[in-house]
């Protein structure tokens, strides 16, 4: 495991530009499954700005760790926010973009979804391998969609998974925690005083942090934390 701090959200993001393109090879297709929420959008906008030019955008293929169930117009979308940010501006095939059609039926997408991992990705205990799984944690240390009151989705044998979020009741479709574990890299980006809490007791490994989803996380691949000062205080 490797822990970067940075001073704050936008050098978080520079210094994940950099591993990106220290770590994603050309002339070889890189798997990469996207975070979502807002901690990704500098990030996003830092790619298709400065780094437009750094990536081989042609061998990268874009997944999403976790979607939720609207149409990909709506604002709440994954999808919506890395295509306005990202995706729209930069030369990335439309055949490398595996969206999680959100608008579907949540049951079907997620078998759909999984569908689609297990014919493009390489498989290891008839699970797909990403190159790279970004995640992001909530303050309550949710991780994609696997929220504490979900825990079983850390464990489930299922690829992809239909989450309810506790609070809005909303269905998101979600890699599950196996799934997630079985990449070659995992990448935290995790900034912010709301989320200091949540990592000094992962970090710590208290007894209170195995009920949190985001510490079940321990890749059989490398496992990263992209830290800003304000989450790692201390
Ligand atoms: C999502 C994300 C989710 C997110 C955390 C942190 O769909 O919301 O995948 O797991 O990473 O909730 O969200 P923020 O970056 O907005 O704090």
């Amino acid at each position: 495991m490797e822990t970067y701090i940075q001073a704050g959200p936008e050098a978080v993001s520079r210094q994940f530009a950099d591993w990106l393109q220290q770590h994603i090879s050309p002339r070889k297709p890189f798997h990469w499954a996207l975070s979502g929420g807002s901690t990704p959008k500098l990030l996003f906008q830092l790619l298709a700005g400065e780094y437009a030019s750094q990536l081989p955008w042609a061998d990268i293929h874009f997944w999403w760790g976790d979607e939720r169930c609207v149409p990909p117009d709506d604002p709440d979308s994954n999808f919506g926010m890395t295509a306005e940010r990202l995706l729209d501006h930069v030369p990335v095939p439309a055949r490398n973009i595996h969206r999680v059609l959100g608008e579907a039926a949540p049951g079907q997408e997620a078998q759909r979804y999984a569908n689609e991992l297990l014919a493009h990705l390489p498989l290891h205990q008839q699970r797909p391998v990403f190159d790279l799984v970004m995640l992001g944690m909530g303050e309550d240390g949710h991780t994609a969609s696997i929220f504490p009151d979900q825990m079983d989705l850390l464990t489930s044998d299922l690829i992809c998974a239909v989450a309810t979020h506790p609070a809005s009741g909303q269905k998101r479709i979600s890699l599950t925690g196996k799934v997630i574990n079985e990449a070659k890299n995992v990448a935290f980006l995790v900034t912010g005083a709301s989320k200091h809490p949540k990592i000094k007791a992962i970090f710590e490994e208290t007894a209170t942090a195995q009920t949190f989803p985001a510490a079940h996380i321990q890749p059989r691949g490398n496992l990263f934390w992209f830290l800003d000062q304000a989450a790692a205080q201390g």
